[in-house]
């Protein structure tokens, strides 16, 4: 056999063992590999950031699941045995993708990716600051339009979402075209919290995602002739911790300066806490659990060990489930938060009524 012979077997054997790769589902039963197709009328839309905490998710609601940590094949076997899509996360700095060549080789790795992982889309997460009509705005739409055309083409019923800041207006100087970036996209998640990252008026600590801002934010959308349908309201399960520089009798609690893209004061100077950790600071705590009717959240006081006063503002299932009734009456696509990770999931009795009363509420 001479030299060509041998690189021509060689040639097939890579050949084969391609196709053996592709072919490799990792699921028992290799159905459970096709992608999603159907949609569901009301979305439930989770973040999963780590572990194996998935395996405790309200499986009976969840619609979409945005993979944020690393690939969990045993996951996608199990979405895909609920009816659940389980998409990618997509970012990419904005000034890499205005040539149109690099965007597009960017597009088929994600898709390429995606193909490889059995993945039923991607959740385009790109909270960059962009100017108006600056070459990045132009991309981004562009970015958008292309990715959701090459997925629907290479993946049928795979689904391309955006995640979108509480309200358009210019909020962390996010100049997006939010009307093209709706109708080009399968929907946009509304980032329904992080409301405090840029605080115009008093320095004062407030909750993460009141009451009125929150629909508020929906309302701009729809100014913009967004249709709700095309809008999934993100809810928080995490709280902010804040120190007070001075907290008075009406519980105002007064902040650091510290300037965010352009405003006064932010919550940065807060630090976010999960749902879970505040579960088991509350009751302890020099205030227990109070109510603010205006902003229509829960908020407590402690002390630290330095004898620091910090104020907490949070979600729970009250301040979700007005949010979430005004999903009917606004006409929005569904739900979904940030994150799916956040509650306690162990076997302690309270911990599991406490994350039951929290799924329970995304659907009141
Ligand atoms: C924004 O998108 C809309 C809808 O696709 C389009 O009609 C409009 O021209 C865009 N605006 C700009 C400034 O490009
Ligand atoms: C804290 O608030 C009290 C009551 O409003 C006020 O008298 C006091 O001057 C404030 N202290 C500081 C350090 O701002
Ligand atoms: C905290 O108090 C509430 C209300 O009294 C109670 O339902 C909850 O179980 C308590 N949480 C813990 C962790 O004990
Ligand atoms: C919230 O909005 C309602 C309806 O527009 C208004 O009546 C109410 O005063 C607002 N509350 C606050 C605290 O801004």
């Amino acid at each position: 056999m001479g030299i060509g012979g041998v690189s021509w077997l060689s040639y097939l054997i890579l050949l084969l063992g391609a196709a053996v790769c592709l072919a490799t589902c990792p699921c028992s039963d290799p159905a459970l590999c096709e992608p999603i197709k159907e949609t569901r009328e009301f979305e439930v839309y989770v973040f999963c950031v780590r572990g194996k905490n998935w395996k405790n998710y309200d499986w009976s609601q969840v619609t979409t699941v945005a993979l944020f940590a690393p690939y969990d094949p045993e996951l996608m076997c199990f979405a895909h045995s609920k009816g659940a899509r389980y998409v990618l996360k997509g970012d990419v700095p904005l000034n890499k993708i205005i040539d149109p060549k690099q965007r597009a080789d960017w597009i088929t790795e994600k898709v390429n990716l995606a193909k490889t992982q059995y993945m039923d889309g991607i959740n385009l997460d790109i909270e960059q600051p962009v100017i108006e009509y600056s070459p990045e705005y132009y991309a981004l739409t562009d970015l958008v339009k292309e990715t959701t055309e090459a997925f629907h083409r290479e993946i049928p019923g795979s689904q391309v979402t955006f995640d979108v800041a509480w309200s358009p207006n210019r909020v962390d100087v996010r100049c997006y075209n939010y009307s093209a970036l709706a109708e080009l996209s399968d929907f946009l998640f509304v980032m329904s919290y992080d409301e405090q990252s840029q605080i115009w008026t008093d320095c004062i600590a407030a909750a993460n995602a009141p009451f009125n801002k929150t629909i508020n934010g929906y309302k701009q959308f729809m100014n913009l002739n967004i249709d709700p349908k095309k809008l999934v309201m993100g809810v928080p399960w995490y709280g902010y911790d804040y120190v007070c520089l001075n907290l008075t009798e009406c519980n105002r609690c007064e902040l650091e300066k510290h300037p965010f893209r352009g405003a006064p004061c932010s919550d940065a100077v807060g630090r976010q806490i999960p749902y879970r950790t505040i579960m088991k600071q509350v009751n302890g705590s020099l205030t227990g659990r109070l109510w603010n009717d205006d902003q229509k959240a829960p908020f407590y006081n402690y002390k630290d060990a330095q004898g620091k006063t910090h104020q907490v503002w949070y979600d729970d299932p009250q301040s979700i489930a007005l949010k979430a009734a005004y999903i009917k009456k606004l006409g929005l696509r569904g739900i979904g938060m940030w994150n799916g990770d956040l509650l306690d999931y162990s076997n302690d009795p309270i911990a599991q009524q406490q994350a039951k009363a929290m799924w329970k509420a995304l659907i009141p």
